[in-house]
């Protein structure tokens, strides 16, 4: 099929913004996705509310091998633009924590806006529709597909990364760069729960299901969110935050005494003014009780009867445990693949391929990855937006 100015490839956020924002701009687009449905991973975001962008949203809370990429993208569509474009359609939102809005009518709701606008603007959508090949001929991109061939002159790559294959990721925009001969940046599961040797997991495991309040850190960076045990090791938010910025070997420090400024001065001072109280007791005053058990398990007989030496250890215990994951679930379960088409090849300003004139990446399979808590929806607005400027 001809005529069009533009073929998407990959029916998510970043490729549903891109499309919708052409089409306005009167560009002829066919958006061509492979699973039978639109935006799986809006439909199930945010646990089925879709936190679909953060207040805070700004170059800092993005990863990259270059830093100042996602700038440009960020600051010419923003996360207001976003909200005022929902809000023109009736939704509502609230924040949850930490910036992050949810949408009040769900997230198949931000799903109906961006396909109500692509199909108002006139963009031609094709879903259960396979890529078999694309190929580049004298300027103009050929797709072949399960639905025949397309033909335009520009051609986005939406597709996403590697993260949850039972949803439709695949390695698809790694292979066109590969096929156009552009840099990958190694794709690694991110926003995703570690797991640990069977001796940290004796310690872990019974305390499954149990949350704390926690900042987590790896190397200079820290979060501060709420940690869960599982029976696989650890997860919750605070992880997830810092597994995005975690190399295999690295050590992970957690303080779960974030309000403590001493926690060694605190169990001094406790020791001299009640030394009959047992270390669990104390620590359940800080901690949830399962967890402030377990810790104790280790230093039996009331406070009065620890050293200084056994303080500081329980000290370093509970404020500055380091663990060394075995490694993360993996793609199975990150919610975001870090990594991805090097930020080198791409003007940051219009998201195309600097060597291969006409062919473009957006959202997640380029080499930026959001924080948890709306980055990434965000990411995949601002460059889909970006790019749909100079289609
Ligand atoms: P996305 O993965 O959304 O879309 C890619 C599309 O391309 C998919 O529809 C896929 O089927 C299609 N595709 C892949 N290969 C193809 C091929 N070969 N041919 C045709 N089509 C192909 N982020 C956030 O900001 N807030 C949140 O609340 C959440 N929550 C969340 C929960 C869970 C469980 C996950 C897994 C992820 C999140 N995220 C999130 C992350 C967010 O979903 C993610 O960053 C964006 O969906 C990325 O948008 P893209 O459009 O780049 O990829």
């Amino acid at each position: 099929m001809t005529g069009f100015d533009a073929i998407i490839i990959g029916g998510g956020a970043a490729g549903l913004m891109c499309a919708r924002e052409a089409a306005s701009r009167e560009r002829r687009v066919v958006l061509l996705e492979h699973n039978k449905a639109l935006g799986a991973k809006i439909l199930i975001s945010g646990g089925g509310r879709c936190n679909f962008t953060n207040e805070d949203a700004g170059p800092n809370a993005y990863i990259s091998h270059n830093p100042h990429f996602a700038k440009s993208a960020l600051s010419r569509y923003t996360q207001w633009d976003f909200i005022s474009m929902i809000a023109t359609h009736g939704v509502t939102w609230h924040e949850k924590t930490l910036g992050q809005l949810f949408c009040d009518q769900g997230a198949g709701r931000i799903l109906k806006v961006l396909t109500d606008e692509c199909h108002q603007n006139g963009a031609k959508i094709l879903t259960g529709t396979k890529v078999e090949k694309v190929s580049l001929d004298a300027g103009t991109y050929r797709v072949a597909t399960t639905a025949g061939e397309f033909e335009a002159p520009s051609l986005v790559v939406a597709t996403g990364g590697l993260s949850i294959p039972k949803m439709g990721a695949t390695g698809f925009a790694y292979d066109i760069a590969k096929q156009f001969g552009l840099e990958v940046e190694a794709p690694e599961a991110a926003l995703v729960p570690f797991t640990f040797s069977d001796a940290d997991l004796d310690f872990m495991k019974p305390l499954a299901g149990v949350a704390a309040d926690a900042v987590v850190s790896c190397g200079r960076t820290s979060f501060r969110e709420a940690l869960l045990f599982t029976h696989r090791g650890l997860s919750g938010p605070a992880i997830l935050q810092i597994s995005s910025y975690w190399h295999p070997g690295e050590a992970v420090t957690i303080n779960l005494l974030p309000d403590l400024g001493d926690s060694f001065d605190w169990l001094r001072a406790a020791r001299d003014s009640r030394p009959k109280t047992a270390l669990k007791t104390l620590l359940a005053e800080k901690l949830p009780s399962r967890l402030a058990e377990a810790i104790a398990l280790d230093w039996p007989g009331p406070l009065g009867s620890l050293s200084n030496k056994q303080l500081q250890a329980i000290s370093d215990r509970c404020s500055r445990w380091h663990v060394v994951p075995s490694g993360t679930e993996g793609f199975k379960k990150a919610e975001v693949t870090r990594g991805g088409i090097s930020t080198s090849e791409l003007s940051s300003k219009t998201m195309e391929a600097k060597k291969q004139p006409g062919l473009y990446f957006i959202g997640e399979c380029v080499d930026v990855t959001g924080w948890l808590g709306g980055y990434n929806f965000q990411w995949a607005w601002s460059s889909g937006w970006a790019a749909a400027q100079y289609l």
